[in-house]
């Protein structure tokens, strides 16, 4: 075992031993292989750089309580892959290429996977970019595929406790009919502003609205919205969030919970009506949220006081964190093990 305080763990960058890459050149996909360097060695006219033709994955392997690794429904990590390539042109990678580079990325790793009950997990990051010049703007005729993993803990320091966000209007993550449902990297460069100012005024991370009527809530910062009320879990349907796995999972089993769905678009003014809030991630696991600031208008919105998550979200967090780790059964079959 490592010499690490996995309880601890931050989400961040920890070396890995491996990882495993494939490139696509002369119209086809080659054999995966098997890298031990943290480099890439890439064509400076390579369209991922210029013109940010690129996607990437995030998704987690858990270790269970009896050693076991599990993975979390990757078949919908590679179906948002394979949307994005598709939305900004580029190449997708075949699924048994998909499946056979986590499986094969993580357990090359396996001494990096944290230890049953710590909390923190080992994420898996595939990446696929533009990796033949050009200089016109055009896709790439040429793709490298490559995926990584590092041990991580949650996205939100504090663990399953209340955390506080602000929303900003004076940037969008995405445009109304942009990327916005594609996992791709100019989404991310463009809510850096919207980060940093959040995190300048003392808050955690940006809840954004839509970005063409400012009227509806679309997401926070790298994870989607939920709101809570009269036993309903209510989240935005809109065409400009990233689809998120985790969000998909909840409304799945909520009605298993005893608990009502509704994926619709959400007012800004129903913030007043919830009895609480959260944002739900891969990295953000499932995040309380204890007050949302609306930075323009000096008005706050207060779910929890106490530091202490609702009764909802907590069943929710318990269940899920529960199929992940192994410490639940799984009756959707959402978990592969990894021999
Ligand atoms: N929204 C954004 C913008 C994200 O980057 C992520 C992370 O992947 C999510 C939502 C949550 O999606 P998932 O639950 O599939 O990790
Ligand atoms: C994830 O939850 O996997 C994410 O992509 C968040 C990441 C951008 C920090």
């Amino acid at each position: 075992m490592e010499n690490i305080d996995w309880s601890n763990l931050p989400f961040g960058y920890h070396k890995p031993d491996y990882n495993v890459r494939c490139h696509f050149k002369n119209g086809k996909w080659g054999e995966l292989e098997i890298s031990s360097s943290e480099y890439l060695n890439i064509h400076q006219a390579a369209t991922a750089l210029h013109y940010g033709q690129q996607a990437f994955e995030g998704m987690k392997a858990y270790r269970g309580k009896n050693g076991e690794i599990r993975i979390f429904r990757w078949e919908e990590n590679y179906k948002r892959m394979e949307r994005s390539a598709h939305g900004i042109l580029m190449e997708p990678v075949p699924k048994q290429t998909f499946k056979d580079a986590i499986f094969k990325a993580v357990k090359l790793n396996e001494r990096w996977i944290p230890p049953h009950g710590t909390g923190a997990a080992l994420y898996i990051r595939p990446l696929l970019i533009g990796s033949g010049a050009e200089i016109g703007v055009k896709p790439a005729k040429e793709y490298l595929f490559v995926v990584f993993v590092t041990p991580v803990g949650p996205y939100f320091k504090a663990g399953f406790k209340p955390i506080d966000i602000a929303i900003v209007r004076d940037s969008d993550r995405t445009a109304p009919l942009g990327t916005g449902m594609y996992k791709v990297g100019g989404n991310y460069a463009a809510s850096l502003p919207g980060i940093k100012e959040t995190k300048e005024a003392g808050y955690a991370q940006p809840l954004y609205l839509d970005s063409k009527e400012k009227k509806y809530i679309d997401e926070i910062g790298a994870a989607n919205f939920f709101g809570i009320k009269n036993n309903t879990y209510i989240t935005p349907d809109s065409n400009s969030i990233l689809p998120s796995i985790t969000n998909k999972s909840i409304q799945e089993m909520a009605p298993d919970l005893g608990i009502k769905v509704e994926a619709r678009p959400v007012p800004v003014e129903e913030l007043e009506t919830f009895e609480e809030v959260g944002a739900c991630g891969t990295a953000a696991i499932i995040a309380p949220i204890g007050k949302i600031k609306d930075l323009d208008q000096d008005r706050t919105f207060t779910y929890s006081s106490d530091g202490k998550p609702g009764p909802i979200s907590t069943k929710i967090y318990n269940k899920l964190l529960g199929i992940q780790f192994g410490d639940e059964e799984d009756p959707y079959g959402w978990i592969d093990i990894i021999e």
